[in-house]
């Protein structure tokens, strides 16, 4: 097995390691059930400590990849080997190992469960009726012209209708520096491919936003993790990864950050834009939350409104704002960038559905957007300050949260001493409730005991039976495994 080590990077040697088990698990080359070398053998086949094998293992454990059984060695996850079948104590195939990611998410989806897991606004913020009307209207008013191919760019009266929209926000811009695309994550894989080779560096906080890592993994990009503060991303530990590292993009949501719900503050934001200018990188920005501030005072402009070194690539979308389904984002850049981003594009899906962009650009043309995002945000706040109470009176001591002031989420922290998220995901499901495991969110596997869970997916009642059952599951957690797990660590 050809693993490369690089003992000169920063990137500490169990995470290289991490990362190539990582790489190789999720490409299917191991295939689930396939037992991982002994930590022995590969640490002396490799010419490292052994304790950085077994920190690679631990970690791919934590993250859910493989499973570990004391005395018989480490395995894929996936469907059970049959020696994990046979030799699988009771209270280890109660939990999640082996499930998956797509497992917890099939679980959340059980009848009865409350699902905080999931990155959708609830229906019934989803402006349906308003949606069937423009339908209709679109499709009296432009017959076949809805429903033909349309510009790899975007319906021009849209991209013009979106270049007043981010106006209002503070950018200045015109139609012909805005490509419509399909979500604001399409738009993050365009420029990921557009500015970044297989093997290069992109710069994100820890935690960050699950797609992008997801962008990261499928396009073989080295996602290097700034850590995230209660200003956001940390900019003294950023400035040292655009000094060793030199990358050439870095991505921020600098507004109700998705999965903290933090906010760069001004001066922070001018500050950021500085050392990217400085080190000659670029700055993608994901403003998909900024309209979602519940609490005053507002949240400073985007940074694409304060870039006077022109160093950002501006990324939104209108899922979090109105409907997810419609697909709708949207990338604001000029210059070659942007005419590389039109072929990328016109390369991906040919198109945005020009359907949904003629609807989407009569409701702005309508005017009622300003008037809808006054009514989610009333709801949004209403729903935070349940969940904030809620999480108050249900959660066990020991578990820290800050209330965020807009976006979706709270991200909390389990306590020290008891089951780290992905333990307590199987008793969760069983009391009746779903969250989002937080090493899902970061870009080292670390995050074990942060959960997210969005709580404007239900209304207050049913976020404070919600969080109720969460806190039941963790001390039924506690009663029935603590011991156990205290008996038989797995190394
Ligand atoms: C930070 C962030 N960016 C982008 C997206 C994707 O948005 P879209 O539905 O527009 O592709 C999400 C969705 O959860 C998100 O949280």
């Amino acid at each position: 097995m050809a693993i490369i080590i690089r003992r000169e990077s920063v990137e500490p040697i169990y995470q290289q390691l991490a990362r190539h088990f990582r790489t190789q698990i999720e490409s299917g080359q191991l295939p689930p059930g396939e037992r991982l070398p002994p930590t022995r053998d590969l640490a002396r086949q490799l010419g490292v400590g052994r304790v950085s094998v077994v920190h690679a293992y631990a970690q791919l454990r934590e993250e859910g990849l493989v499973v570990a059984w004391p005395g018989r060695g480490t395995f894929v996850a996936g469907q059970r080997s049959a020696v994990e079948r046979e030799n699988a104590p009771a209270w280890q195939l109660t939990h999640l190992w082996s499930a998956g990611l797509r497992e917890m998410t099939r679980l959340a989806q059980q009848p009865g469960v409350i699902a905080f897991n999931g990155g959708a606004p609830p229906d019934e913020f989803l402006p349906v009726d308003a949606l069937r009307q423009a339908l209709n209207t679109v499709l009296s008013r432009d017959g076949a012209a809805a429903v033909t191919y349309e510009e790899p760019e975007g319906y021009q009266p849209l991209r013009q209708s979106v270049a007043g929209y981010v106006a209002s926000l503070g950018i200045q811009c015109s139609a012909d520096d805005v490509l419509i695309t399909g979500g604001t994550q399409q738009a993050l894989d365009l420029v990921v491919q557009t500015v970044l080779s297989a093997g290069d560096v992109l710069v994100t906080g820890n935690p960050t936003y699950l797609g992008i890592l997801d962008v990261a993994r499928v396009r073989r990009i080295v996602p290097v993790g700034v850590p995230v503060g209660p200003e956001g991303m940390r900019l003294d530990a950023l400035e040292s990864v655009l000094r060793e590292r030199r990358p050439t993009l870095v991505y921020v949501t600098p507004t109700y950050h998705n999965p903290t719900g933090t906010v760069i503050p001004l001066h922070r934001r001018r500050q950021l834009l500085a050392l990217a200018a400085q080190h000659g990188a670029l700055v993608l920005e994901d403003a998909v939350y900024h309209e979602l501030g519940y609490h005053s005072p507002p949240p400073p402009p985007p940074l694409k409104a304060i870039d006077a070194d022109g160093v950002v690539i501006h990324t939104s979308g209108f899922s979090k704002i109105l409907l997810p389904g419609t697909r709708i984002g949207y990338l604001i850049a000029s210059g070659a960038v942007r005419e590389r981003l039109v072929r990328l594009k016109e390369a991906a899906d040919v198109c945005t559905p020009g359907l949904n962009q003629r609807a989407m650009q009569l409701y702005l043309a309508s005017g009622a957007l300003s008037g809808h995002l006054q009514r989610v945000r009333a709801e949004l706040r209403t729903r935070c300050e349940a969940a904030c109470a809620a999480a108050q009176r249900y959660f066990p001591q020991g578990t820290r949260w800050n209330e965020p002031g807009g976006g979706l989420y709270l991200w909390v922290r389990l306590p020290d001493g008891g089951p780290t998220a992905a333990e307590l995901y199987a008793t969760a499901i069983q009391h009746g409730v779903a969250y989002a495991v937080g090493t899902l969110f970061h870009t080292d596997g670390s995050g074990g005991r942060h959960i997210r869970l969005n709580f404007a997916a239900h209304p207050p009642e049913r976020i404070a039976e919600g969080f109720k059952r969460l806190g039941a599951a963790w001390h039924a957690w506690q009663r029935a495994f603590a011991p156990a797990v205290r008996r038989a660590p797995i190394l």
